[in-house]
């Protein structure tokens, strides 16, 4: 049999056809708009991530036996709102995760009702990117709206929806949105009376590796394939990408450098971060995970190269980089804010350090540094809270750079295990596909029997050193512009 995983991504959808040995068989990847209509704000259409994914599935499919599509599920852009009315019609446009209008709301949850409060019943704070202070956010400012709203959903829900017409969402996905309670792995009825959600919008919850039903007829139809393929629930995207590289059990680690940054930790147990900087959310294999997430990662360095320096040629303006660990320039890369571990949508990007002697590839660098050193930032929360990092994975966009995985396993000071398979959340969807339909029996087993590590970088301890130093350097940036950034916009 094979098995489809849909990564519903911020810029793209990425659909993936994986045997059932875990073998990577095709790779179909979409583009869909974004829309930027106040600066900090970004929001997408719902139908586009449906037509594409359709598109997307028949080209999957081509050439394959159709009758052997024994299941789909999903990784998912997190924590976006996806708004129904009573016709099962979207509202508005869906308000995505890097969204940072609902301060004013977040501001409200965190300081008004109080951060112990909010965390007691989600095991989370408030973040502007979140689900649920955008619910408050229309609820302020577009009444109308509000009014209308019959069932809300996450992004990969809402495209399981027009597959199988059934309301679900998984857990993992769930706990962003600031309405679970996640130690006990259900909705949170004190946030919801708080955040203006009646649980009649919810849609029901299932593990990621659970079916949620089979497609529709008339969707089978369009594809060519049996109306009894499965569908399970799937995963946010961090989560889906951490079965496919494996990161499951015991604080074990994954990077990933996509359009956002992650930092992921697995957990056995659940367990809270007292300051609330990282995330505690349900995994897709029936635990926990904490988690840091950066809003601009690879997100940087697109935008310096493609909008600024015009080119697209990523590897050729890496090439003539040679000054690793002594760059004079500096980089903070909060283009969208900052979530982990600032919790500062007024954050902006600023470029510190520069003489008349700077060039091109310090600046290129200094992006790269940046994201790094920002990452390194939930590291850090991380080691305070006492987990050790003794290695990790890493997936996304960023990953395939070989000089950035050397920055990263060099600022990290671990080495980073490269594995026979890039594919993160896509991999993720198959893999959650194959054991809902029982091809194997846990998601744990799948990783085991499908995940393979080919090659590690290893940190150079002359190099670590001198990132030891930049980082120091790096840290004291943030701090001294905090104040002016509100005064900046
Ligand atoms: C995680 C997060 C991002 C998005 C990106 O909390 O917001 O990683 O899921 O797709």
């Amino acid at each position: 049999m094979f098995y489809a995983g849909i990564d519903l991504g911020t810029s793209s959808v990425k659909l993936l056809l994986m045997g059932a040995d875990g073998t990577v068989e095709k790779i179909v990847t979409k583009e869909y708009p974004i829309s930027f209509p106040h600066p900090g704000w970004s929001e997408q259409n719902p139908e586009d991530w449906y037509e594409k994914s359709i598109e997307g599935l028949k080209e999957l499919l081509d050439g394959v036996d159709h009758a052997k599509l024994g299941g789909i599920s999903f990784g998912g852009q997190m924590h976006g709102l996806v708004a129904l009315d009573e016709n099962d019609r979207v509202i508005r446009p869906a308000i995505l995760w890097n969204d940072g209008r609902s301060t004013k709301e977040c501001a409200y949850l965190n300081d008004e009702i109080g951060r112990d409060k909010i965390s007691s019943y989600t095991a989370n704070v408030a973040f502007a990117g979140f689900t649920a202070p955008k619910i408050l956010w229309m609820k302020e400012n577009e009444p109308e709206n509000y009014g209308k709203i019959k069932k809300i959903m996450l992004p990969k829900d809402y495209l399981a929806y027009r597959l199988t017409g059934v309301h679900a969402t998984d857990v993992s996905d769930a706990s962003g949105m600031l309405l679970l309670d996640v130690k006990n792995r259900k909705w949170s009825a004190e946030m919801c009376e708080l955040c203006g959600v009646e649980e009649s919008w919810l849609p029901k919850l299932f593990e990621s590796y659970e079916c949620i039903g089979t497609l529709l007829p008339a969707v089978a139809e369009t594809l060519g394939v049996s109306k009894d393929v499965k569908v399970a629930a799937g995963a946010g995207d961090n989560a889906a990408a951490a079965v496919a590289t494996g990161t499951v059990g015991d604080n074990h680690c994954n990077l990933s450098l996509g359009t956002s940054g992650t930092i992921f930790l697995s957990q056995k147990h659940f367990r809270v971060d007292e300051n609330n900087a990282l995330h505690s959310f349900c995994d897709a294999n029936g635990e926990y995970h904490l988690m840091g997430c950066m809003l601009s990662a690879a997100s940087c360095n697109k935008w310096w190269m493609e909008d600024i320096l015009q080119t697209k040629e990523f590897a050729k303006e890496q090439e003539n980089i040679k000054n690793l660990g002594e760059n004079h320039v500096f980089y903070l890369p909060y283009l969208m804010g900052e979530r982990s571990p600032l919790n500062d949508p007024d954050a902006r990007s600023v470029f510190a350090g520069m003489t008349m002697d700077t060039s091109r590839t310090d600046m290129t660098l200094a992006v790269l540094e940046g994201v790094t050193f920002a990452l390194r930032d939930s590291l850090e929360v991380a080691k305070r809270l006492g987990l050790q990092v003794k290695s990790s994975r890493i997936v996304g966009g960023g990953a395939k750079s070989p000089l950035w995985r050397t920055i990263v396993a060099n600022t990290f000071g671990i080495p980073l295990e490269l594995l026979a398979t890039e594919e993160g959340p896509s991999l993720g969807g198959a893999m959650l596909a194959a054991v809902a339909c029982g091809e194997y029996g846990s998601v744990t087993e799948a990783a085991e029997k499908i995940v393979k590590v080919v090659g590690t970088v290893e940190p150079d301890p002359a190099l670590s050193a001198k990132y030891e130093e930049q980082y120091g350097k790096f840290r004291r940036i943030y701090p001294a512009m905090k104040e002016v950034f509100p005064a900046l916009h």
